[in-house]
């Protein structure tokens, strides 16, 4: 992906794969005819200058030439053989997660929690069949409405599930038959997450929760995050804020907050660690997260240590720390001595204890280690260093030879890294500069593209002004092979309403620490297996030359389209970036997966192709 692409592009028609090279090849040719045949034509009203083509009406232009010639090829090569789409699977799959088949777990023999871990290898088999949309979805409400208001049918939660719901963080009620409504920030609905998050900023000793950010906190995973209301808060101070949550069947943590628009994976620790590297998260919160600290010999608190970044958070709400009276009192101090006792062998300090919620930092001083007194948790040795995939707990400390460590407080106001930040990286500034710009005009294309329009046989008349899609029609997008994460960084920079789960394959170089560094959220991720998430959850999904490394591995590309369909909602965008060979594939599992497609020629002499697609709402 270089720069200047896209500044003579050509649109190759064709629902229906597979279109002949000699068919490719007149297109390509009449487009380029009709690129010449407009700029002299006062058909077209002829005000970008023929030089600097402006890349939106030029693609308008083309299409509308390509698309009339088109019609005419189509119906000679109708004939063609048509791949065979797959079925529908049948409705007890509605919200379907493969690897977290807790009965199937059970069979197996995992026990003590572990079932409730992610097990791919056991629910690899079964048939393969499109995961279809509850009979009421809705598409939900865009964003900012859609993070206070959802609709309850494309969620899945028992009325006894809504009725227990009104903790601080998972407080919700029906507004009518068919909606569900959160906290909202105008106040409407009372609730105490403003109040809370002031309280924790307080405990940390700043005067309000705006001076989060300045005080280096620019990213919290929140584990057991209710229904998202303290991120969604979090996100209006410009805070970074990803919920985990362990797989649930119904009333999904992790469901409810992507329906809302806020950043969510399924993810737990029972026995492995979270696919994040160490020091990943400038805080670690758990309100009522249900997890108990104490078990494990302290390998549960290991794992938040490994996860936070020197000088960061971990901040523990929990109502059995709430001294109601004597007896309960008692409980409490025998429920903390551990966990306190064990902080101080990992040199956390608590910094303040008020109420329910014990504030606790992590030392920013990698010394404190080497000054603590004897039987304290040992250090790990280097190789615990590498990527973390779901590798086993450990009982040790990690991170603290690596150069990424480096207190919070310290770090520059900016939003963007400065060279010395990228140099621990191994990144040169030039290169990432470049990047970005590349990602700037990239989204600018793309954005354009993002029209039923583009899928149309019947363009409109020459000469009529598209709108751009508005900057929040989309809102949960994940990036399938994010690289320096430019995309999310193009995103934030054009102001459009999109956060992005920036995903790192497991194969390719591993550039997660440098998009997390960034404040940005970003998970490892093997693209041969399903990833944790609920049906529908995405918005739009995109891959930058993702098929093309992914070809020389063991996966089916027909499984990856299939999970893709899974975690795209109706009428979401795919746009796949990649080689000619794999983008005439990519369209042909497309048409399998039942998704309107066509392919985008770059037309600068590369051999690059973009695939733009979309979802259909299949209403049956
Ligand atoms: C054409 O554009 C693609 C996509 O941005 C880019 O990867 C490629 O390097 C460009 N090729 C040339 C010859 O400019
Ligand atoms: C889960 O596993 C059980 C037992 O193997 C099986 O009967 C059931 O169909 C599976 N559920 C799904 C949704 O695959
Ligand atoms: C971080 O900032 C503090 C106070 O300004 C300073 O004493 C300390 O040396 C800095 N640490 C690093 C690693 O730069």
């Amino acid at each position: 992906m270089r720069s200047s692409w896209l500044n003579k592009l050509s649109v190759i028609f064709g629902p229906r794969p597979p279109l002949s090279w000699l068919l490719l090849c007149l297109i390509s040719a009449l487009a380029l005819i009709a690129l010449f045949g407009s700029s002299s034509s006062s058909a077209f009203d002829s005000v970008t200058p023929v030089a600097v083509p402006d890349i939106y009406t030029n693609y308008r232009r083309l299409k509308e030439q390509a698309a009339v010639d088109y019609l005419e090829l189509r119906s000679i090569s109708l004939g063609a053989s048509r791949q065979r789409e797959l079925d529908l699977c049948g409705r007890e799959r509605e919200n379907y997660v493969p690897c977290y088949n807790v009965s199937a777990n059970l069979l197996a023999g995992f026990k003590d929690g572990e079932e409730f871990d992610r097990h791919c290898e056991i629910s690899r088999e079964g048939e393969r069949c499109l995961v279809r949309p509850p009979k009421e979805y809705k598409i939900p409400l865009r964003w900012p409405a859609g993070r206070d208001v959802i609709w309850s049918a494309n969620v899945k939660i028992t009325k006894d599930q809504f009725l227990s719901s009104g903790s601080m963080t998972k407080r919700l009620m029906l507004l009518e038959e068919n909606q569900i409504a959160f906290h909202s920030e105008d106040g409407l609905i009372f609730d105490g997450v403003k109040d809370y998050s002031r309280q924790i900023a307080e405990m940390i000793g700043l005067g309000s929760d705006s001076e989060f950010r300045q005080a280096g906190v620019r990213t919290v995973l929140d584990i057991g995050c209710g229904f998202g209301s303290f991120g969604a808060h979090l996100v209006s101070l410009e805070v970074m804020a990803v919920c985990i949550a362990e797989y649930e069947a119904t009333g999904s943590q992790v469901q409810l907050a992507l329906e809302r628009g806020l950043p969510a994976m399924i993810g737990n620790f029972i026995t492995r660690q979270l696919p994040y590297p160490s020091l990943s998260f400038d805080m670690v919160h758990c309100a009522q997260c249900g997890i108990l600290w104490e078990k494990k010999d302290g390998m549960l608190l290991l794992e938040v240590d490994r996860v936070l970044k020197p000088g960061g958070y971990f901040v523990l709400t929990s109502p059995a720390n709430k001294p109601y009276g004597s007896s309960l009192g008692m409980k409490k101090k025998s429920m903390l001595t551990p966990i306190e006792e064990f902080t101080e062998h990992i040199c956390w300090s608590l910094l303040a204890q008020q109420d329910e919620t014990f504030v606790w930092q992590k030392t920013a001083d990698a010394g404190c280690y080497t000054s603590r007194k004897q039987g304290a948790v040992p250090l790990c040795k280097q190789g615990h260093e590498t990527q973390s995939y779901y590798r086993p707990l450990v009982s040790c400390i990690s991170g603290t030879i690596s150069k990424r460590w480096f207190p919070i407080q310290n770090r520059s106001a900016g939003f963007q890294l400065n060279s010395d930040e990228l140099e621990v990286h191994g990144v040169e500034s030039e290169d990432f500069y470049e990047d970005l710009q590349v990602w700037r005009s990239a989204l600018r294309n793309y954005w354009s593209l993002l029209t039923p329009l583009i899928f149309s046989d019947h363009p409109k008349r020459p000469g009529d002004e598209d709108p751009l899609p508005p900057f929040n029609m989309i809102r949960n997008v994940m990036d399938m092979n994010a690289h320096y994460g430019g995309l999310n960084a193009a995103f934030m920079e054009e102001k459009k309403s999109a956060w992005v789960m920036n995903v790192v394959p497991v194969r390719a170089p591993n550039t997660l620490p440098l998009i997390l560094d960034q404040g940005f959220a970003g998970v490892l991720h093997d693209w041969c297996e399903p990833f944790p998430t609920y049906p529908q959850t995405y918005d739009m999904l995109h891959a930058n030359g993702l098929l093309s490394h992914l070809s020389s591995d063991r996966c089916s590309m027909r499984d990856l389209f299939l999970e893709m369909d899974r975690i795209l909602r109706p009428e979401g965008w795919v746009i796949l970036c990649d080689k000619v060979g794999a983008i005439e594939m990519a369209r042909i599992h497309a048409t399998q997966v039942r998704w309107e497609a066509r392919v985008i020629d770059l037309q600068n002499g590369s051999d690059q192709r973009l695939l733009v697609c979309q979802k259909p709402f299949v209403r049956k």
